[in-house]
Order: structure tokens, then sequence, then C-alpha cells
């Protein structure tokens, strides 16, 4: 497949890469600072520019079968980057319109979840990360209201531990005692999803 990586220099997106790549795709990684990247030589295509310009970012996708996001703010989070996950749901959905490309498989987060019960994650959320709960469900509200093919992977507390292979999803809810998951299982659960195109506008929980 044509797969282009969003937010690829970040931890999750690195795995994206790089597990896209073993899996024999032509990937293309759109970005603001490409450097984080060179370990790939040519075995990548790199385009530098703009993550919140939907036409930068049409320009990019164009081409592509899907496109996989592990974008987010940094941590922490500053003040400017408050409706950073919403501005970018803006741009890209518009971005896609326009590029004629449907799918994307986009990580979110579990706090969302407001059914969980172990670990309470929308209770945690609201109480420790209420600007993060708010701006990924405005980035989720983005995504439902277009007429894409997405899926929202919503993973609790991620972890650089190493690809397993063993993680529990569950769709429209956290799987009980989710409590974590390396960023790696997380990615391998993203690529999957938009090979095979399983959970179509759907909400997806995943954890180790
Ligand atoms: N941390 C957790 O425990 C946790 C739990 C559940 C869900 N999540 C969510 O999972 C996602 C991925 O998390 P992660 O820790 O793997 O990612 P991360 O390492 O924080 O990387 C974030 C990526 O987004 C990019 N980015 C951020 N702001 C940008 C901007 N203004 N313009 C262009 N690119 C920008 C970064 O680019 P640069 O390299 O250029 O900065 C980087 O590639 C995030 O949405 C996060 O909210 C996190």
């Amino acid at each position: 497949m044509k797969l282009i990586v969003l937010g690829a220099t970040g931890g999750t997106g690195l795995e994206l890469v790089r597990q896209g790549v073993e899996h024999g795709h032509s990937v293309t990684a759109f970005v603001r600072s490409p450097e984080r990247l060179k370990v790939f030589g040519d075995r990548i295509v790199i385009r530098q520019g703009q993550l919140l310009s939907s036409e930068q970012l049409a320009g990019a996708i164009e081409g592509h079968d899907a496109v996989l996001s592990g974008f987010g703010p940094r941590v922490p989070v500053a003040k400017e980057d408050a409706h950073l996950l919403q501005d970018f749901a803006v741009a890209l959905t518009s971005g896609m319109r326009h590029a004629g490309v449907r799918r994307a498989v986009v990580e979110s987060v579990a706090f969302l979840f407001r059914d969980a019960i172990v670990p309470p994650a929308y209770l945690l959320g609201r109480l420790l990360f209420p600007r993060v709960v708010a701006d990924a469900s405005a980035m989720e509200r983005v995504f439902a209201e277009s007429d894409l093919d997405w899926t929202m992977v919503r993973p609790p507390e991620l972890t650089d531990k190493g690809y397993t292979g063993k993680y529990r999803v569950r769709e429209g809810h956290l799987p009980r005692f989710g409590f974590r998951i390396s960023r790696a299982d997380v990615a391998d659960f993203m690529l999957r999803a938009a090979e095979n195109r399983v959970a179509s506008r759907k909400v997806v929980g995943v954890c180790n």
C-alpha cells in the first residue's frame, strides 16, 4: 500500500514508519522537522511542510491509500497547543477530501471512554488532563462529522517498550484493566487496521 504517516517523528509515528517499511509498504512521512527520519535513508519518502495547512496536507496526501496519524501535542502541552488536535483534524479532513483520499487511522486517547471502570479513564482524564480530553474529543467530532472512512484508536498510557503483538482490542470500549500499551503495539494495530480496512468509522480501545 501507499501509506502516509503524520506525526512521523513522534514515538508512535516512528514505529508506524518502521513497521510500515517492514510490511513492504511504500511509506511517506510528512513532517515539520525531517532530521529524526535520516535513519530511514532512501527507504521512505520524506516531505517537509506545515501539518496544520489543509492545502499542504492535500498535496502530501494525494495518491496515497491511507493516512496513519500519530500526531499530537508534545508533552507537557504548551498553552498554544490547547486546540492542536482539533485544528489538525479540521485541516486533515479538508485536505483528505481535496486529495480524494478517504481512509485514515488516527491515534486518540483512552480518556474518552466514559464507560471504563478499571481504570476510570474518563474520570482520570477530566481530573488530570482536562484540556487533552477536550481537544481529543473535538478532534474525534470533526472526523465523525466528516464522510471519511476513519478509525479512532484510543490507547491508555503509552510506553516505549518493544513490540509484543500481544495486545487486546475492543470496539467501542477500553478492554478491562487496560492500563498501558507500547507505542510499537499501537502502531502494529494501526497498520493492520489500514491494511485490512477494519473498524471503519469506529472507535477502538487497545491495551496490553
Ligand atoms: N503519552 C501518552 O501516554 C498517550 C496516551 C494515549 C494517547 N496519546 C496520544 O497518542 C498520540 C501519539 O503520542 P506519542 O507520545 O507517540 O507522540 P509524540 O512522541 O508526542 O509525537 C507527536 C508528533 O506530533 C508532531 N507534532 C506535534 N505538534 C506539531 C505541529 N504543530 N506541527 C507538526 N507536527 C507536530 C511531532 O512532531 P515534532 O517531532 O516535530 O515535534 C511528533 O511527530 C498523541 O496524539 C497523544 O495525545 C498519548
